[in-house]
């Protein structure tokens, strides 16, 4: 008979995610029908989750001298987060702009007068490689404080062949450095840098189209871009987009935080796997796109970025819930729009802005979030196969996961079995 190397036992609830769909994320009302085990336990031999159930049905042959055995009396045993929309790598910061913006100036003015993302590309491009990656590595330690198990990282603060590049590769090189899987998507097109600004959007794309992404292949899983006002439109964000996808990789979009361009509808037709921000998209576009992919793309919201930015309309979160599409939540960790690495404190403005429940709230940053970076055959849910990310938190219910606002509930951190902090 096989021995655990890990049993998580006595847990209060453990927050399975596991009973949903397999070929598509957790949709509409079933975002509430994941199963919650009352006095349950996880067992995990060496980086995989082998059993999951309630107290009752734990073997104690399994249990032997080798095994790790964690009490998680009176708390929650979850998935690891899963942290779907990161600029993790950049140079410098901005808190003098933060200064600025509640001064009354708005985020797309600064941007337009040569500041914002650009000035974050000013300081990246004066960033050695091994400054980068040090800074992406504090990051990593703080989310992964927080719990987070697998992150997805954008470049998009190059603009240029090697810079692009090289955050790319500090993007990968510090997911070897330390436990936490990341994920990276090649975001070039973010702005218009300005050895373009004459040339135009169109060049810029063609640029990256013929110059950057044939050196991606295998680096980065997906290309981004931001469809905005002040960024790239939406005729020349179709363009790139199906370009890229036809070069084989998936696809994302930042599209209507600011302004209804369509964006995300024009991203989803495409096949994308995600279409991120939706402050500004209509429940009636929601619902087109949840009928036209069968409930496949997901919407990646994030409710900091529009707290940050003191913008009043945030994504009518509950509203694409019910029109089916599926949603996942995100920092948007960056250091223009959302310098906070709590996914937590996410989860509670998606709750108290967005319309969330608290189920709700957990399942869209674990297995949807896995779903929204194509990570949720490895990750997401406590079933068996899955890499054994598991937190045990200082809660007693899932009720007080976003009750608690802006704390940080984590007590343990497993990944792949192994306990981290
Ligand atoms: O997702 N919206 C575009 N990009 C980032 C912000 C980047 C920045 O301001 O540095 C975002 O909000
Ligand atoms: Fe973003």
């Amino acid at each position: 008979m096989p021995t655990y190397s890990l049993v998580i036992q006595n847990a209060a609830q453990v927050l399975t995610m596991a009973g949903g769909p397999t070929d598509r994320p957790l949709a509409c009302l079933e975002l509430s029908n994941w199963t919650v085990i009352e006095h349950g336990y996880v067992a995990c031999e060496g980086d995989a989750i082998v059993a999951v159930g309630p107290m009752s049905e734990l073997n104690p042959a399994h249990i032997g001298s080798e095994t790790r055995v964690v009490d998680a009396s009176g708390r929650v045993v979850m998935p690891g987060l899963v942290e779907c929309h990161t600029h993790l790598v950049f140079g410098g910061n901005r808190a003098h702009e933060f200064e600025r913006k509640l001064g009354g100036e708005s985020y797309l003015e600064i941007l337009v007068g040569g500041g914002g993302i650009l000035s974050t590309v000013r300081a990246t491009r004066a960033a050695s490689e091994p400054e980068l990656l040090a800074n992406a590595l504090h990051h990593l330690a703080g989310f992964r404080h927080y719990g987070v198990t697998t992150l997805e990282a954008k470049s998009g603060y190059g603009l240029d062949h090697a810079t692009e590049l090289r955050l790319v590769r500090v993007a990968r090189e510090a997911g070897q450095r330390q436990p936490v899987r990341v994920v990276p998507t090649f975001l070039g097109a973010h702005v218009v840098p300005p050895e373009f600004k004459a040339a135009g959007p169109r060049a810029y794309v063609d640029f990256l189209l013929r110059e950057v992404l044939s050196d991606l292949k295998g680096e980065a899983a997906f290309v981004d871009i931001f469809c905005e006002e002040g960024a790239f439109p939406l005729d020349v964000s179709r363009y790139y987009l199906a370009q890229a996808h036809k070069m084989g990789f998936g696809l994302k979009i930042h599209a209507e935080q600011m302004h209804d361009l369509g964006g995300c509808e024009m991203a989803a037709e495409l096949g994308a796997t995600s279409i991120d921000h939706c402050d500004y998209l209509t429940p009636a576009a929601a619902a087109r796109i949840a009928a036209h992919t069968g409930g496949r793309t997901v919407a990646v919201l994030l409710p900091l970025v529009p707290l940050f930015l003191r913008q009043d309309q945030y994504a009518a979160g509950r509203e694409f819930i019910q029109a089916g599409l599926p949603v996942a939540l995100s920092t948007d960790f960056n250091p223009g729009s959302c310098p906070s690495k709590n996914l937590w404190l996410a989860l509670s403005v998606a709750c108290l802005k967005m319309g969330f429940t608290p189920k709700e709230a957990v399942a869209a940053a674990t297995l949807n979030a896995a779903w929204a970076i194509a990570q949720q055959h490895d990750c997401g849910s406590l079933e068996p196969g899955k890499r054994a990310d598991i937190l045990v938190l200082n809660v007693g219910s899932v009720a007080e996961i976003p009750y608690w606002l802006g704390e940080n509930p984590v007590r343990d951190v497993f990944i792949g079995g192994e306990p981290v902090r």
